[in-house]
């Protein structure tokens, strides 16, 4: 028997049966598609917060119980097993590559690494001190102007072209973002180097100098890509669902994710850590900063703390404030923030008011000290992060792409406007 919900209108007595889809984890959800038409209603849901946009095998996670998988990967597994490359390939494809296809992917991805010789003129359009995020939207936006004519989208073959595309493009244009805004010479990949040598190597490789990328730095940036990756439904990624859903070019899809991730609640929030435990100072004043994040009077919030989902520790800050403590010996992290982010979180666990409201560290709070430790200007954090998500961005537009249910997405309001009124002309108002 198909299970279903019966949502009644108390006012007409009239009723319909909604079926009930269930998944392999997680919430089942209910299927309103006929509310409209059997009772000319919507749901309303702001902020989407209790909403199934799709469905989707890629990424699952449990807010309740802190639990993150890639397709069905626990992702402390593949952050300790695992490389971004190997990550990027299980999100696309839904499978672990065997030796061989690692080395094609690899190999293809790299064969994707170059931009258009022009477009480095577009990065000199930007102010001398233009935030990167701005930049990187901006150069990826333009990407889809030198592949527009080549780029079919219901082809499934032209999508892998184009997810190969946007991995291999996407770190070559972080990597220019940061080298305009430091007045450094842009580099070519090297392409004897690794998937995060060779960002690194084109983002902080010195002309005059010979540059090796440390191992530790590597891993570090590797690790930090994998817990970025993918992460379900989250604004930048519907952003680029919805995008996707009008049939707009992916590399404009891409843009577009890049965009939403800028904003301070979102990606945005890991640059604002650092610049909220700087502000701090010193580990004595946290508690009175704290009471500022819960003043509603003041707009100030902990950044890096709470999220929309994990009402639990986020699985991904865990991993990566156990990788603060293993560099701390080993890459020049900022221990005095360190300890500062530390003491914040050991009060704010403590405190009646975030543990009222489930709020605990998000994958924001720590990985600015290690992108700090690495040379990484705060800037940039957000950059990283929306190089590591263009592998979930990319993944789930293909995954969209194919789904039985695409169509435009389109929306619908509870109007509380003005009753239909006459024009007045002008010599006849007040
Ligand atoms: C990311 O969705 C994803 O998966 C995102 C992400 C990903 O990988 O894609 O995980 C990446 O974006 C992580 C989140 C990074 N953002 C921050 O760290 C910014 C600080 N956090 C918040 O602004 C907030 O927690 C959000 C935006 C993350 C979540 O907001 P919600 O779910 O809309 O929660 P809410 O605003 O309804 O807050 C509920 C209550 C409110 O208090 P009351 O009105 O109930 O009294 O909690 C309070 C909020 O004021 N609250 C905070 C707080 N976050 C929520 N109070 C102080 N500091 C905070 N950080």
């Amino acid at each position: 028997m198909t299970r279903t919900v019966t949502i009644t209108d108390n006012e007409t007595g009239k009723q319909i049966e909604c079926p009930v889809l269930e998944g392999t984890y997680g919430a089942a959800v209910i299927s309103t598609k006929a509310l409209y038409d059997e009772l000319g209603m919507f749901t309303f849901d702001p902020g989407y917060a209790t909403t199934a946009s799709c469905r989707s095998a890629i990424t699952y996670l449990d807010g309740e119980k802190g639990i993150l998988l890639h397709r069905g990967y626990p992702v402390e597994q593949l952050a300790e097993k695992s490389t971004f490359l190997e990550v990027v390939y299980l999100l696309i494809h839904g499978e672990l590559p065997n030796k061989k296809q690692m080395d094609e992917w690899s190999h293809s991805i790299k064969m994707h690494g170059m931009t258009h010789e022009h477009l480095s003129r577009f990065y000199t359009a930007y102010r001398y001190d233009a935030h990167p995020m701005s930049i990187m939207a901006g150069v990826t936006s333009a990407i889809a102007s030198y592949y527009y004519d080549n780029t079919d989208i219901k082809d499934p073959e032209n999508r892998l072209l184009t997810a190969r595309r946007v991995m291999g493009k996407i770190p070559n244009v972080a990597s220019k973002c940061y080298r305009y805004a430091s007045g450094l010479p842009f580099v070519y990949p090297d392409n004897s180097l690794n998937y995060v040598e060779n960002f690194m190597y084109m983002t902080f490789s010195w002309p005059s100098e010979d540059y090796e990328p440390s191992p530790v730095a590597v891993r570090a940036l590797d690790l930090l890509f994998i817990l970025h990756a993918d992460h379900e439904q989250n604004a930048s990624t519907s952003t680029v669902r919805l995008a996707g859903s009008s049939e707009a070019n992916p590399f404009a899809c891409v843009a577009a994710g890049i965009t939403t991730l800028w904003g301070k609640s979102h990606g945005g929030a890991n640059e604002a850590v650092i610049r909220m435990l700087e502000e701090i100072g010193h580990p004595g004043n946290v508690k009175k900063y704290i009471e500022r994040t819960k003043d509603k009077g003041d707009p100030s919030r902990l950044m890096g703390f709470g999220h929309r989902v994990y009402k639990n520790y986020d699985p991904r800050a865990k991993i990566i404030r156990e990788a603060c403590h293993d560099l701390l010996e080993q890459v020049d992290l900022n221990q005095p923030l360190f300890e500062i982010a530390m003491e914040l979180e050991r009060i704010a666990l403590e405190d009646d008011y975030f543990i009222e409201r489930k709020l605990y560290p998000n994958v924001d709070f720590y990985s600015g000290l290690i992108y700090q430790a690495l040379r990484i200007p705060a800037s940039m954090f957000t950059v990283m992060f929306a190089l590591a998500r263009s592998a979930g961005w990319v993944a789930q537009w293909m995954e969209f792409m194919e789904d039985e249910d695409f169509r435009i997405g389109r929306p619908r309001q509870l109007y509380i406007g003005p009753k239909s009124r006459d024009y007045v002309p002008i010599e006849e108002r007040e």
